[in-house]
């Protein structure tokens, strides 16, 4: 019977609605496959500035340093949202990111069959659309300095530097690689070679490495042709590698083609141990949607799938991983839908009652 210390931070808005629902799915699998979950709840975003004047308390992150996991829920709110505010929501998640050093920011992305009518985009351009976007996450013009707002001669004016080494990229386009050969053997690597000199890095470094994986086709495609292309072939995506910033815009352009940000999770990984495992923070990429928090009508759906990646990647389970995922599918393909996915006059579930419907369906 295998023991994993998981660290819970809810955070605010739908964050613990759908957070308690992804504890309970481990608790199911735990049952289910006799594991021990041990779970240690803490404050982080809002909640945390509220209370202690910081987005994350140090004492949280040295508390997620020694847990095996990190289930997040989500940060942030129109209480906390003033451009001018000393301390910011997301600051605590930058942090776990920062002192964690996850890397890479892992996105399936999948068009359930069942699901297409709730896409904007017509079904039979999402038939079979099954990608894994990954993306750089603690470089980038998001980290790079000078990161600077001043006023110079009476004229404001502001700068950010989009600064990557060589192994920064490399770590990437291996992962992206090995990730390809485990699935239909095809990289595209994303960036804007022809106009920064980040990106012509990125590029020549993707390419050195692609020798070592004479197996998997390597595309590289410039970000502006990218958004074009994932509405165009979304289907003729596998793996997709990106640095920090492109990442985030494609991955949320890709949500779109899984109907609802309420159905994708995401997994923020760093170097993974020789057994390929790692310690983890799995977070739906959905915020904390005030507009509905509260009400019980959140899907739960993107966090059950990030505990099945949190299953997989940091505790190697992957059989009680599909085993999650499948009851998933299994749930939707049944024809149960929260709001943001149900269609016109289809009847819907909360939050709970969809986790509850999920849960059932484990192993079944
Ligand atoms: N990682 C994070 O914690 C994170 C990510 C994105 C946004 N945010 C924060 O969340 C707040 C709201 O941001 P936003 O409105 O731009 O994005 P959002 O993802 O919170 O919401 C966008 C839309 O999607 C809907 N939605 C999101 N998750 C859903 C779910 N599980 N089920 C059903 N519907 C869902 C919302 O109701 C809303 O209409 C802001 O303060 C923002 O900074 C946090």
């Amino acid at each position: 019977m295998a023991t994993f210390d998981i660290l819970v931070l809810p955070g605010d808005g739908i964050g613990p609605e759908v957070t308690a629902e992804g504890r309970r799915a481990l608790e199911a699998i735990g049952e289910r496959f006799e594991h021990v979950f041990r779970f240690t709840p803490d404050t982080v975003g809002g909640g945390a500035i509220d209370a202690y004047g910081v987005a994350i308390r140090p004492e949280t992150l040295e508390a997620a340093k020694r847990s095996d996991a990190v289930l997040f829920g989500a940060v942030g709110g129109p209480k906390w949202d003033s451009p001018r505010a000393p301390v910011r929501p997301e600051q605590g998640l930058l942090a776990l990111r920062r002192e964690l050093g996850l890397w890479a920011n892992l996105r399936p992305v999948k068009a359930e069959p069942a699901l297409l009518h709730a896409s904007p985009l017509r079904p039979e351009v999402l038939e079979g659309v099954d990608m894994l976007v990954i993306r750089e996450l603690t470089s980038g013009i998001y980290f790079g300095t000078p990161q600077a707002r001043r006023v110079v001669n009476g004229r404001r004016e502001a700068v950010d530097t989009d600064y990557y080494n060589e192994e920064e990229v490399a770590r990437v386009a291996h992962l992206g690689f090995r990730t390809a050969r485990e699935r239909r053997r095809h990289l595209t690597s994303v960036d804007k070679a022809n106009v920064l000199a980040s990106s012509r890095l990125w590029r020549e470094v993707v390419s050195e490495i692609a020798p070592e994986y004479p197996d998997v086709t390597l595309e590289h495609v410039l970000v502006d042709a990218m958004t074009m292309h994932l509405i165009r072939r979304p289907a003729s995506f596998d793996v997709v590698i990106a640095d920090n910033m492109f990442g985030d815009i494609i991955t949320d352009e890709a949500s779109m083609l899984g109907g609802s940000m309420g159905m994708l999770p995401s997994a923020s990984l760093g170097t993974l141990r020789e057994d390929g495992l790692g310690l983890g923070l799995y977070e739906p990429i959905h915020g904390s949607a005030p507009d509905i928090a509260g009400k019980g009508i959140a899907n739960p759906l993107a966090m059950l799938l990030c505990t099945a990646m949190l299953l997989r990647h940091s505790c190697g389970l992957e059989e009680e991983a599909r085993a999650l995922e499948r009851a998933v599918q299994r749930a939707v393909e049944d024809g149960l839908r929260t709001p943001d996915i149900a269609a016109k006059g289809e009847r819907t579930l909360g939050t709970r009652e969809m986790a509850d419907a999920v849960l059932e369906r484990i192993g079944g």
